[in-house]
C-alpha cells in the first residue's frame, strides 16, 4: 500500500486537567480519527517523539497510546516507513455508531430535501454534467498541441526565476499584475492585434475566465440584459450568469453575431459577449459592416462590448484579423485574451485591457476575489516573450495546425462522406461538423465520450434548441494516428450505441 506522508501533525487537543489519563486521550484521539476517516489507511502517523514534543508532553504517554494501537490493530508498523495506519480496520469499528453515522449523513440530506442555497447557486447546480469533458481522448476543445511545447527552454526559465527568488516574485503583488509582463503583452497586442492599449490598462486574470467574470461583476447589474452570441461559449454564459444578468441570446450568421437585426427590434442591453475574429464556435469572422455597426450602437446607448479574442494568432489562409477594440474610438471595447492556447491551459493565465476609467473597478474587483496571480509564472512568460521563444512557438503550432485541421477534414471526408457537413473558417483549433439533420448531438457526443473520443455537442453552445446537431472538433492537441483512430471511433458513435 501507498504511504501517505505524516507531513503535518494532527490537531489533538488534550485535557490537562481532566481526569482520563494523557495515553488514554491520545488514544481516543487516534481511534475516533480512524474511524471517522480523518486518518486514512497507510498514512503515516507522527513519531513519538515528534508528537510528544508538539503537544510539549513526555514521550510515555505517546508511546503508551501507540502501543494500544498497535495491539488492537489500528496501526502497523513497517521497517523504514515506520508507523502507519493499518491498511484494514479491525472488524468492531465498523459496527460502531460513530461509522453509522458517518454512512448516514447522506441519507440525512435526502430526508430533508433539497436544501436552501441561493437562486445563483440552484441554476449553476442544474447546468448538465458534461460527460464528453471527463476524458483526455482526440479532438479535447482548446487542448494545444502539448508534445510539442518547447518544455526543455520552459523549464530552464522557470529553474532560472525559482533559484534565488527576489522578494517581488514571494511576496504579495498588485491586483493588476506584474509589471514586466503586462508591458510584454502591451507591446504584443499593438504589434500583433492593432489593440490600442497602455500597460497600465492591462489586468492579468487567471485565463481568460476569470476575465469575463470580472467584467461581468464589474459592468452588469443582477437582471441586466446581456446579448450573447447563439450559438456561443457556454463559459461565457456562466461567467454572465453568476453576475445575475438576463441573457439575450442573438443568432450568428455568415457575418457573424446579426448586431443588425437586434439592433432594429429596438432590444437594448448593458453589455454584449463578442467573438468577433474567430466566432466560437462557428469560426465565422465578423464583418467590418458588422463590427462598425456594433461600436456606433455601444457608444450611442452606453453598452459595453466584451471582446473574446481567443485563438487569433491561428489564422491559415489569410492575414490575422485585427481586433474590435483597436477600431475602438470611445472607450466601449473590454478586451480578452487568454495564453491557454498558445501556451497551455494549467499555466492559466490570461488578461483583459480595460478602459482608463474602469481600470480601479477592475483592480479592486479582482483584488476582492483572489489578490493576483502567481508572479512566478509571469515572470518566466515575460522571458518566454521577450527571448522571442513565445513568436516562434507560434510559427511552428501555426503550420502544425493547418496540417491537423486538414487532416482532420480528410478523415471525415473519407469515413463519412458527406454525412458531416465541416463548417468554420480556415483558422483556430477547432471546427465544428454537423451532423445528419435529426441526428442527437449530445446522444453522439456520449457515446463518442465511452470510446474515449472527446467530442462537445454543437447543442451545448445553445440557449434555445438548434435547428441541427453538430460537433465541435479540436484538432490541435491531436496527432495524425489520433484524427484517424478517433474519426473511425466517430463514424461508429455516430451510427449507434456500443456493440
Ligand atoms: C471562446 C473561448 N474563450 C476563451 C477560452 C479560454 O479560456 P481560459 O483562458 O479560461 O482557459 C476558450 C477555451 O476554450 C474559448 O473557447
Amino acid at each position: 500500500m501507498k504511504r501517505i506522508s505524516a507531513a503535518f501533525l494532527p490537531p489533538i487537543a488534550l485535557d490537562h486537567r481532566a481526569k482520563t489519563p494523557m495515553y488514554r486521550q491520545l488514544y481516543d484521539w487516534f481511534r475516533r480519527a480512524i474511524i471517522d476517516g480523518q486518518m486514512r489507511p497507510g498514512q503515516r502517523v507522527p513519531s513519538t517523539r515528534g508528537l510528544a514534543a508538539e503537544l510539549k508532553i513526555s514521550r510515555i504517554p505517546v508511546l503508551n497510546a501507540y502501543e494500544q494501537l498497535l495491539a488492537e490493530g489500528y496501526f502497523e508498523t513497517f521497517v523504514g516507513a515506520g508507523t502507519c495506519v493499518a491498511g484494514s480496520i479491525p472488524d468492531d469499528t465498523l459496527t460502531t455508531p460513530a461509522l453509522k453515522t458517518r454512512k448516514g449523513l447522506p441519507e440525512v440530506a435526502e430526508k430533508l430535501g433539497p436544501r436552501r442555497m441561493s437562486r445563483r447557486g440552484a441554476a449553476l447546480a442544474r447546468i448538465p454534467a458534461q460527460s464528453w469533458l471527463d476524458n483526455l481522448g482526440a479532438f479535447r476543445v482548446s487542448l494545444p498541441a502539448l508534445d510539442h511545447f518547447p518544455i526543455g527552454v520552459w523549464s530552464k526559465l522557470v529553474a532560472r526565476h525559482s533559484r534565488r527568488p527576489p522578494k517581488g516574485i514571494m511576496a504579495y503583488g498588485g491586483a493588476m499584475g506584474y509589471l514586466p509582463f503586462r508591458e510584454a503583452i502591451a507591446e504584443y497586442l499593438g504589434a500583433v492585434r492593432g489593440v490600442r492599449c497602455e500597460s497600465s490598462q492591462i489586468l492579468v486574470t487567471t485565463g481568460s475566465q476569470q476575465a469575463l467574470q470580472l467584467s461581468a461583476q464589474v459592468l452588469v447589474d443582477p437582471k441586466d440584459r446581456v446579448w450573447i452570441e447563439e450559438p456561443g461559449y457556454p463559459s461565457a454564459r456562466q461567467a454572465f450568469m453568476m453576475a445575475g444578468a438576463q441573457l439575450i441570446p442573438v443568432p450568428v450568421d455568415h457575418d457573424g453575431m446579426n448586431v443588425a437585426e437586434i439592433i432594429r427590434q429596438g432590444r437594448s442591453a448593458r453589455a454584449v459577449y463578442v467573438t468577433p475574429s474567430h466566432q466560437y464556435p462557428m469560426g465565422m469572422t465578423m464583418s467590418a459592416t458588422r463590427r462598425m455597426l456594433l461600436l456606433s450602437w455601444a457608444s450611442r446607448t452606453g453598452a459595453w462590448i466584451i471582446e473574446d479574442d481567443y485563438d487569433s494568432e491561428y489564422r491559415f489562409g489569410s492575414r490575422p484579423i485585427a481586433s474590435l477594440q483597436g477600431l475602438d474610438t470611445d472607450g466601449r471595447v473590454i478586451y480578452v485574451g487568454t495564453f491557454s492556447k498558445v501556451m497551455f491551459p494549467a499555466l492559466r493565465l490570461g488578461y483583459v485591457v480595460v478602459p482608463k476609467d474602469l481600470v480601479r473597478a477592475f483592480a479592486a474587483a479582482r483584488d476582492a476575489a483572489d489578490v493576483f496571480s502567481s508572479t512566478l509564472y509571469q515572470a518566466v512568460l515575460t522571458d518566454f516573450i521577450r527571448e522571442g521563444h513565445f513568436a516562434r512557438h507560434i510559427r511552428r503550432m501555426r503550420s502544425l495546425y493547418m496540417e491537423r485541421r486538414r487532416a482532420l477534414v480528410k478523415a471525415i471526408y473519407i469515413e463519412m462522406g458527406e454525412r458531416l457537413e465541416v463548417i468554420g473558417a480556415e483558422a483556430g483549433m477547432h471546427l465544428v461538423a454537423l451532423l445528419p439533420r435529426g441526428a442527437d448531438d449530445v446522444a453522439v457526443s456520449t457515446r463518442a465520450a465511452q470510446r474515449g473520443i472527446c467530442a462537445m455537442p454543437l447543442s451545448s453552445c445553445y440557449l434555445k434548441p438548434p435547428a441541427r446537431g453538430g460537433l465541435i472538433l479540436g484538432y490541435g492537441g491531436a496527432n495524425a494516428h489520433q484524427i484517424h483512430d478517433g474519426v473511425r471511433k466517430l463514424r461508429m458513435s455516430v451510427q449507434g450505441p456500443l456493440g
